[in-house]
């Protein structure tokens, strides 16, 4: 089974910016990457073109087996064929990534986190890892598309209500009865040195604090993968140092 990472916290924290620079970074023989976020904005950051190799997000599969027709019981198992089919799964060279899309934005989101928990559990075997990148805020935990976490990385920021996000956070996976591994907090972009004291007196797991760069500004408002940031880009320095400091082994 692969080991599951969830990285979550408030919205525009550098949640996807993380998750892309530890797909870059992280020593792996297979990875999963998984984008709960309906703006879908992780592919373009990793480089992944879906609608170039024709991808499917999840609701866009279900768009189209609803769009036709079928009955609501006849759903898992469509999907399932246009995951056979290679219609869902976009395949990189150094990861693979599926997408939940945006398309059902309107209704309830229940369909497709079924089918993206379905997935997950289905395909987490072919994978050493698999790193999830959610959207703002805690309703993804709530709806438990991944029930068991092996590590959940908050990126936090500086606000006062991010230190009431460690509590609401804690709240909600207990109430809902997720289980993690570890549980770990990263400052984002926006923490000084003097805010981050706040972390550090937490009481949780405090990995660092990612630094500001103009670099990944540009790059992602230009649509550049991170993957071609420089090296000794300072979000790329204070990423592989976070990711030492959790103990994961990284590209050399
Ligand atoms: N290390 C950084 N230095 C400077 N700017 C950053 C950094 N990380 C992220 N940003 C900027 O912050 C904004 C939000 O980043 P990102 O999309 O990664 O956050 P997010 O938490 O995934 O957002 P959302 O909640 O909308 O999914 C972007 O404009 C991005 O360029
Ligand atoms: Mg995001």
């Amino acid at each position: 089974m692969g080991k599951i990472h969830v990285i979550t916290g408030r919205g525009g924290t550098g949640k996807s910016t993380l998750t892309a620079l530890m797909a870059r970074f992280l020593a792996t023989s297979s990875l999963l990457l998984i984008d709960l976020d309906p703006d879908g904005s992780l592919a373009k950051m990793v480089g992944a073109n879906l609608e170039e190799e024709g991808k499917w997000t999840i609701s866009d599969a279900l768009y189209e087996v609803m769009g036709k027709g079928r009955e609501t019981k006849d759903i898992p198992d469509l999907l399932r064929q246009k995951m056979e089919d290679g219609q869902i799964l976009y395949r990189g060279t150094k990861f693979d990534l599926i997408s939940l899309g945006t398309k059902l934005a309107q209704g309830c989101y229940c369909l497709p986190d079924e089918m993206m928990k379905e997935l997950i559990r289905n395909l987490n075997k072919n994978y050493e890892m698999v790193l999830v990148d959610s959207p703002a805020g805690l309703e993804h935990l709530n709806r438990k598309v991944t029930p068991e976490i092996d590590d959940l990385l908050v990126v936090m920021d500086p606000s006062e209500k991010s230190a009431k996000h460690i509590e609401r956070i804690k709240y909600v996976i207990k109430g809902v009865n997720i289980h993690y591994q570890h549980f770990y907090l990263i400052g984002n972009y926006r923490f000084t040195e003097e805010a981050e004291v706040s972390l550090l007196r937490s009481g949780e797991r405090y990995l660092g604090r990612i630094a500001n760069d103009p670099w990944v500004r540009e790059y992602n408002l230009k649509g550049i993968s991170l993957f071609q940031l420089p090296e000794e880009a300072p979000s790329s320095l204070s990423i592989k140092k976070i990711l030492r400091e959790a103990g994961y082994d990284l590209v050399s």
